[in-house]
């Protein structure tokens, strides 16, 4: 019989890389702050990190969290069934309601916790979830969670989907496609307006997660939904405090039906502790900052565009992404990681991502693009992105 725990040991991949010294994961950062960071005494640009708005260490957001914790304290200690609503809570979830234009919304002590609460206990035994193929790991694990059957449809492809809807028909329980808003490793939004279409013809409920996309997509901020005009034509939407919110938590906006549905049947709520004070107050402090300070997210777009049309202009393939997600592609597990080990070196703080996080030959450096990034952090990443990739080959 075997041991358990045979199975836990270092992949070829993982040893090669630590021996090598350009193991990319897990760096320990010892001082945040924001578009810098330090690391093992060095000061680096940060291109590798989700806070896309840098209200991290917004005046306003950092204020709201201290008062938080000195009225507070540091936890809830409990569920927000039991002991952990505070009325901090239900003032998030009245502002995001409204800034969402959805009658209710819900929120999660993790963006995790929210794809998985919402899906579990909406997919009973007859009913089918259908989702792309590229969406994010806490939706592929919610619907492990749900009793139904589960179909995935090719990435962004409509009529694999309206595919997948047909062959559903013949099952008496109710159906629901699952989304991302931006796909968060390549940077494209999904096929909205196809798939709301599709839906609708085959009476299927849509979710859209968009975790990368609110805060920064749409008029208001209010993310892809806004983007596209079809905020009434998507049943529920979700989101995360993690990123363009700066703080930790996620939410789902929704018919109040179903919000209530959610608060009294999911697990991932019911059974584990609500967000903490500060990242509450934190979170609502961002979404005054988002409503009420529009240049911030002009920011995050002149940059945007700056970093990937010099990306670009070096000679990379960013692939098809149309947000502030800024990848390189390189295709190759050794060149990839050498790649991310030189720009570590030179002093950029970037994201090497392997599969199955993406496809093989489609493994890259993701940068992210914040309204926060100086003029000078921008220029000097183009230049280390290519003076090395010249250095490796990449480019000429
Ligand atoms: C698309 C998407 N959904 C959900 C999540 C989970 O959010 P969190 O990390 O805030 O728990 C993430 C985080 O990376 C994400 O990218």
């Amino acid at each position: 019989m075997a041991d358990l725990f045979d199975k836990c040991r270092a992949s070829a991949r993982e040893m090669e890389a630590i021996a090598a010294g350009v193991y990319p994961y897990f760096k320990a950062i010892s001082k945040l702050g924001g578009t810098h960071v330090t690391v093992d005494g060095r000061d680096m640009i940060m291109v590798g990190s989700n806070n896309y708005l840098g209200l991290s260490t917004h005046p306003k957001v950092r204020a709201a969290a201290l008062q938080a914790l000195e009225e507070y304290g540091t936890t809830c200690s409990g569920s927000p069934l039991l002991n952990g609503t505070l009325e901090l809570h239900e003032q998030l979830e009245a502002g995001l309601a409204a800034f969402m234009g959805k009658e209710a919304v819900r929120i999660f002590s993790t963006g995790f916790q929210t794809s998985q609460g919402v899906i579990a206990p909406l997919i009973g035994r007859s009913d089918t979830v259908v989702v792309d193929r590229l969406v994010h790991a806490s939706i592929v694990d919610g619907t492990r969670l749900g009793f139904g059957k589960v179909r995935r449809f090719r990435h962004n492809d409509v009529e694999s989907l309206r595919r997948n809807l047909e062959a559903s028909m013949d099952s008496p329980g109710g159906i629901l496609v699952v989304v991302d808003g931006v796909y968060s490793m390549e940077g494209n939004l999904a096929a909205l307006p196809g798939i709301v279409a599709a839906c609708k013809d085959f009476n299927a409920r849509i979710m859209v997660d968009d975790a990368h996309g609110v805060g920064v997509f749409g008029k208001t901020g209010a993310g892809v939904l806004e983007h596209f005009g079809l905020t009434d034509d998507v049943d529920l939407v979700m989101g995360t405090f993690s990123k363009s919110f700066a703080s930790l938590g996620g939410f789902v906006a929704g018919p109040k039906r179903v919000i209530s549905y959610i608060k009294h049947n999911s697990r991932a709520l019911i059974f584990a502790a609500a967000m903490p004070p500060a990242a509450t107050a934190a979170a609502l402090a961002a979404l005054e900052v988002i409503q009420t300070e529009p240049e911030i997210r002009e920011n995050l777009w002149r940059n945007t565009r700056f970093l990937k049309e010099n990306i670009v202009g070096l000679g990379f393939d960013p692939g098809p992404t149309e947000s502030p997600v800024v990848p390189i592609i390189v295709g190759d597990d050794v060149m990839v990681l050498l790649f991310w080990h030189r720009l570590f070196q030179e002093g950029l703080f970037t994201n090497c991502v392997l599969s199955p996080a993406v496809a093989q030959g489609q493994q890259r450096i993701r940068m992210c693009a914040m309204a926060t990034h100086t003029q000078e952090d921008l220029e000097r990443v183009v230049e280390i992105c290519g003076r090395v990739g010249r250095e490796l080959g990449l480019i000429r």
